[in-house]
């Protein structure tokens, strides 16, 4: 094996041009959180692998957990983390395992299935995806902790033997549902999924949660990494007498509604102390008229400090969001060098496909941002904010113009049935608000940028980001049937689909594409039993609905098995099938008047779907390119390159140039003059030229890499990580992770 000589030799010889930082060097050489370091750079000072012989990677070590899901819809998100020579990670079920680095040798593996009953009971239950882990220590290095979530559950490991720590929480986890601030009437979806961050003895922690106006809310929350003791909350939706109470005419506001949540990740500046946090919109996504106003916190990068979550300074990046424009992904910490000024800059990257760029110390934007005039015409109730925050610079890394000069032309057969869809829509502007005409949102409700997030070299201050090209269609209609209809127990569980389930799985329940599947004759694949725990557990991207009422749920699982009109416990069940609670017993007249009121109520509208426009072989109807990577100077704004990212083997074959792909994950960077990134749907890993974005090098994954890459030594070697999770547009499912580096000198 190489000795670390060599290695080091190595990081001096390419150093032609400057003289290496040393402290650079030292802080960029692990990857010991989440996107590499606490500043969300993804960036690593490791050189040895480099331009000149990125050629020659191969694989240097494969670590399954075999436990991907059957149907391809278990994905695995995980960017990995690496500590004195250990891998931490996660897999498609959540368990959590650590490896030698070097070898991908299995040291221990937890399996949450163990802690948690109804796991043990429905392998799916709770299934969430989750992107990361964190470590701590104490100051001697004698505790050492991993910190990981599977739904609402964030639990503290022992980093050395893989068991909970007992002394925390409620033996070994703490409940996200709990210590909100609020009474417990909230859709109590919630989950961990992008990892929380450390300071000193604090882990810091966001969460995702439903989509829907009784969302939970978004607080980000402090606890002690030794007792799980709540430490402070921010609340992102404010209470009376906070600051940006006053952004929401109704004085009830933040006892209804949800979301404004962190659920892609922080960023901390451990030398200020100051932690920058970047929120979704609210909750009931496509109308706003139940939350009339700007609505701060949402949509916003909001800087805290870390020790007791005082707020700082904060910049909205939508108001009023009727796109679910969320911040997607953790905000990147750079020093950048603008007119003549060295400044400590947060950059922050949009799913619109902007990137807005601030002075961290004090929240102004390096370059002017401008509030430009967006339509108002909107639905009935709605209240759009008549303007909207774009940046002048950087100019945005993915196309915002969507006409019909755009649509595919594949073939000239492709074009015309796309153009007939196209014309169906009312075509947009960007922030076009929703409307049942429909419009584009482009870039898609995935991005542009999304939770991949940015890579940003610190040395040249150029941030690279990659970016899905795709429009999705937005249309409203109005909210079917919303009391109990006929009256009849079918009618009502046809109410309570209309208001869970219809934005997903749309309003013929024939669902959606890949991504929603449909429930029409879902009685041949469940019965009662089965559906039940699929509503009350969800099921990966899918959030539960514990908070449906027994009655409802009863008469909703009767409208979706077609049981409605049997009388009670006569034949028509599914062999095998649990005798069910309900509908047994159960008489409509007793939920003609549903039990609680809910905010969901005062919606009239609904979406019909999220809709990616994509012909009938599956490829987007906007003309190429579908998926990019983007080189952007943040010291001047400047796009360096853009370079073309995935492609189709039957596209190429039909002599069709490199058209990119959808993406999901994100781009690493190294000192080796490199950009790593997996991400498209072909399955693939790739190094770009960091200078000039020409592909170098690629290698074909055991499944798509739907996931962000890691870098790291270990045992003298350099090591390039992903792990291959697959699931998401199509691409089947895996459970592999595997590591690359250079081939052994003899
Ligand atoms: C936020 C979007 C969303 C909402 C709302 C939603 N679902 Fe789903 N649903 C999904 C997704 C995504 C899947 C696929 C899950 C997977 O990967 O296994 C799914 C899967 C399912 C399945 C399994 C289908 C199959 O073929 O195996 C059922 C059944 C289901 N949903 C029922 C419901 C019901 C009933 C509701 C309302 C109470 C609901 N869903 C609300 C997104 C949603």
């Amino acid at each position: 094996m190489r000795k670390i000589g060599w290695f080091l030799f190595s990081l001096t010889i390419s150093f032609s041009c400057k003289q290496p930082d040393p402290a650079l060097l030292e802080a960029y050489q692990g990857w010991k959180t989440y996107a590499g370091s606490k500043d969300g750079l993804r960036y690593s000072s490791l050189d040895q692998i480099n331009a000149g012989n990125v050629s020659q990677l191969q694989v240097a070590w494969t670590f399954s957990t075999h436990d991907k899901d059957t149907g391809n819809r278990s994905q695995n998100q995980c960017n990995p983390i690496v500590v004195d020579g250990i891998l931490y990670g996660t897999s498609p079920r959540l368990k959590l395992f650590a490896l030698d680095a070097a070898t991908g040798g299995q040291k221990w593996l937890f399996d949450p299935a163990a802690e948690d009953t109804a796991l043990k009971r429905d392998r799916n239950a709770s299934l969430k995806v989750n992107r990361g882990v964190v470590y701590w220590q104490d100051s001697t290095g004698t505790d050492k902790r991993i910190f990981y979530s599977v739904g609402e559950k964030t639990y503290a490991i022992n980093a050395s033997t893989g068991q909970p720590v007992r002394s925390f929480g409620k033996r070994g986890f703490i409940d996200l549902t709990e210590n909100l601030d609020r009474e417990k009437d909230f859709n109590p979806f919630i989950a961990g999924n992008t990892p929380g961050i450390i300071y000193k003895d604090l882990i810091i922690i966001g969460a995702r949660v439903a989509e829907s106006a009784d969302a939970a809310p978004g607080h980000v929350r402090a606890y002690d990494v030794r007792t799980g003791e709540r430490k402070w909350i921010f609340h992102t939706i404010p209470h009376p007498g906070e600051l940006g109470y006053d952004t929401w005419p109704d004085p009830d506001a933040w006892k209804k509604l949800g979301s404004a949540n962190c659920w892609a990740g922080m960023a901390l500046d451990e030398k200020t102390g100051v932690l920058y946090v970047p929120t979704g919109s609210i909750g009931g996504d496509f109308y706003g008229g139940i939350r009339k106003g700007t609505n701060l916190f949402a949509n916003s990068l909001i800087a805290l400090d870390a020790a007791t979550g005082k707020y700082r300074w904060h910049f909205q990046t939508v108001h009023h969001d009727l796109w679910d424009r969320d911040l997607a992904a953790n905000p990147n910490l750079v020093t950048i060098h603008h007119d003549g000024k060295t400044i400590d800059a947060v950059a922050q990257i949009s799913k619109h496909g902007y990137v807005f760029l601030f002075d961290r110390t004090n929240g102004k934007p390096i370059f002017p941002i401008e509030e430009k005039k967006v339509p108002v015409n909107a639905l009935p109730g709605e209240e759009p904010w008549p303007t909207q925050p774009i940046p002048t610079l950087p100019k945005p890394f993915a196309r915002q113009h969507f006409g019909p000069e755009d649509v595919t032309d594949l073939t000239p057969e492709v074009h015309r049935s796309m153009m007939e869809r196209f014309n169906k829509i009312k075509w947009g502007e960007p922030f076009m608000p929703p409307s049942k005409e429909g419009t584009w949102i482009f870039p898609g409700f995935d991005g542009g940028g999304e939770w991949g997030g940015a890579a940003v070299d610190p040395e040249s201050g150029i941030l690279y980001v990659n970016s899905s090209e795709l429009p999705w269609g937005l249309t409203m209609i109005d909210v079917p049937e919303k009391g109990a209809g006929d009256g009849s127990l079918k009618g009502i569980g046809k109410g309570v689909y209309n208001r869970y389930c219809l934005s997903c799985h749309g309003p013929e329940r024939k669902g959606n594409g890949a991504s929603y599947p449909s429930l029409v004759n879902i009685s041949n694949k469940y019965n009662e039993d089965g559906l039940r725990k699929i509503v009350e557990n969800g099921r990966n991207m899918m959030p539960s609905f514990k908070q449906i009422g027994e009655n409802e749920k009863g008469a909703l699982l009767a409208f979706l098995l077609n049981t409605a009109s049997k009388e009670p416990g006569s034949e028509g069940r599914k062999q095998g099938a649990v005798a069910p609670k309900e509908p047994g017993g159960l008489h409509a007249s007793e939920l003609a008047s549903p039990k609680v009121k809910s905010i969901l109520d005062d919606i009239p509208y609904t979406m019909t779907g999220y809709n990616r426009f994509l012909d009938s072989s599956g490829y987007p109807g906007i003309k190429p390119p579908w998926g990019t990577l983007n080189a952007i100077n943040l010291n001047t704004g400047e796009l360096v390159w853009k370079a073309t990212v995935g492609e189709f083997e039957e596209l190429k074959k039909r002599g069709i140039p490199a058209t990119g792909t959808q993406m999901y994950g994100g781009p690493a960077v190294t000192r080796g003059g490199l950009v790593f990134l997996a991400s498209t749907q072909d399955e693939k890993i790739r190094a770009l030229d960091k200078k000039t974005g020409k592909i170098l090098w690629e290698a074909k994954l055991p499944a798509a890499g739907y996931a962000t890459p890691a870098v790291y030594a270990a045992a003298g070697h350099q090591y390039v990580v992903i792990a291959c999770g697959g699931g998401k547009l199509g691409s089947k499912s895996g459970d592999e992770w595997v590591a690359f580096a250079l081939p052994d000198k003899k």
